[in-house]
């Protein structure tokens, strides 16, 4: 069966009472008449795997139809970009029922409510179809929250394509690898991996690129990507491409000169094996939360054992200090979005923890998250008055200041939880010390 048409099948059975109405993204200006690449509305994806703009899905559980609205394309169009599937190949691409020009839909749901008190409505089709709608009991919410619900968990088709990217992905990790050389512009890095990526037919990326050499590691989202990579610096790439929609999102840090200087060693372990350890425990059942706070505790441990922090470890945890070298999430879930949805409402959990985790899910069978500790040496953060007089006891501040041309470490890969048994690591690219140092070496 069509992919798609299961996704649709799946929704309406979630929501059998009422008509179901989505909107595809719509092309986005960047300046003078020219336009931001298109990427679909991840929800409408999911539901057609209709990769074009100004399409509109009507569902209409009661009489069994899908329908798939289009543009109406006139031959002008056609001169300047080409073939659009016309109605006929468009139904048997994407497994509706009827194709029809967007420019009717207005009328036509005149006719498709007849028998409905409610339409499941995203924010846009509520606003476009305002008239057409109007005496039906909107619901907007619920539709998003029973597709957050479907997206949650992937299945057999979503995976394959998602092992996809990953597999590109870690492909163009390791030709990064393979010609890092001191000297190389950060762009170039990333440059590599990107053309790597599309030359494996990949056509977006996931996200933008962050290729980050040396001190700039210690900026989270790094994107600036313009400085040069010098003999003894890290470089942190945090890259992932897409397919068909579906995310990868790995970070690999790698020695710009084909080792790791012995401090770069200490803190790479560090993050390495708090990183594998996650792994190993992440099964149906485990809190996000909970495997993040066991993250912090390993973080803690390392840097106690490198002197830059002391104290019991749970109150490092508890009282944030570890937060100046790990500032971030462990995880996350990835599917059409790279941050993507964690379940619906009935799933949600409170955070069970003081500190803000943003993250807070059961892991069940099904769903793709990624795992990735770091450790990094931000001044912000390590210079701040505020900190140095909360931390006082927990931090060896002049201690942690000689590292503040270190830059940071993660390592992040995704991975497929699984019912039985260890989650599946879908990341294939090295990350032992000895093996990224054999791939960087010339
Ligand atoms: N690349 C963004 C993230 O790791 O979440
Ligand atoms: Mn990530
Ligand atoms: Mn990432």
């Amino acid at each position: 069966m069509n992919p798609y048409l299961s996704h649709r099948r799946a929704l309406a059975r979630r929501l059998p009472d009422g008509l179901i109405l989505l909107c595809a993204g719509e092309r986005l200006a960047r300046n003078a008449d020219t336009d931001y690449d298109f990427r679909q509305k991840s929800d409408f994806l999911y539901l057609t795997g209709v990769e074009e703009p100004g399409c509109r899905l009507l569902i209409d559980s009661r009489r069994g139809k899908h329908t798939l609205f289009m543009p109406r394309i006139d031959n002008q169009h056609r001169v300047w970009l080409g073939h659009v599937p016309g109605p006929e190949e468009a139904r048997r691409l994407y497994g509706v029922s009827r194709v029809a020009y967007a420019d009717t839909l207005a009328l036509e749901l005149r006719k498709a409510r007849r028998g409905y008190r409610k339409i499941y409505a995203d924010k846009d089709s509520l606003r476009i179809y305002r008239q057409s709608i109007r005496g039906l009991k909107a619901a907007p919410t619920e539709a998003s929250d029973a597709l957050s619900e479907l997206r949650a968990c992937k299945n057999p088709g979503e995976l394959s394509l998602i092992r996809r990217a990953s597999m590109i992905t870690g492909g163009a990790h390791l030709a990064v690898m393979r010609s890092l050389r001191p000297g190389q512009y950060e762009y170039e890095a990333q440059a590599v991996f990107e053309a790597h990526c599309r030359a494996a037919g990949l056509k977006h990326l996931a996200f933008p690129t962050i290729a980050a050499g040396g001190v700039n590691a210690a900026v989270l989202h790094y994107h600036g990507n313009d400085a040069r990579l010098r003999a003894g610096d890290l470089l942190l790439l945090d890259a992932g491409a897409e397919c068909r929609g579906y995310a990868a999102d790995i970070t690999r840090t790698m020695p710009v000169s084909g080792r790791f200087a012995s401090r770069q060693r200490d803190i790479y372990s560090i993050v390495l094996e708090t990183q594998k350890a996650c792994i190993e425990r992440a099964r149906p059942g485990v809190v996000s939360a909970d495997l993040h706070i066991f993250s912090m505790t390993r973080i803690a441990e390392g840097l106690k054992s490198l002197h830059l922090l002391r104290g019991d470890t749970t109150g490092l945890v508890e009282n944030g200090a570890v937060r100046l070298f790990y500032p971030h999430g462990l995880s996350h879930m990835m599917g059409l979005d790279v941050h993507d949805v964690a379940g619906g409402r009935k799933r949600r959990m409170r955070n069970p923890y003081k500190i803000t985790i943003r993250f807070v899910a059961k892991l069940e069978p099904g769903f793709v998250v990624t795992v990735e500790p770091g450790i990094y040496f931000i001044g912000a953060l390590l210079e701040d008055p505020e900190n140095l007089r909360k931390h006082k006891t927990s931090v060896d501040f002049a201690r942690a200041r000689k590292y503040l041309d270190f830059g940071g470490v993660r390592i992040e890969d995704d991975i497929l939880i699984r019912a039985h048994g260890p989650a599946l690591n879908l990341t294939d690219v090295p990350k032992e010390i000895k093996d990224v140092e054999a791939a960087c070496r010339r």
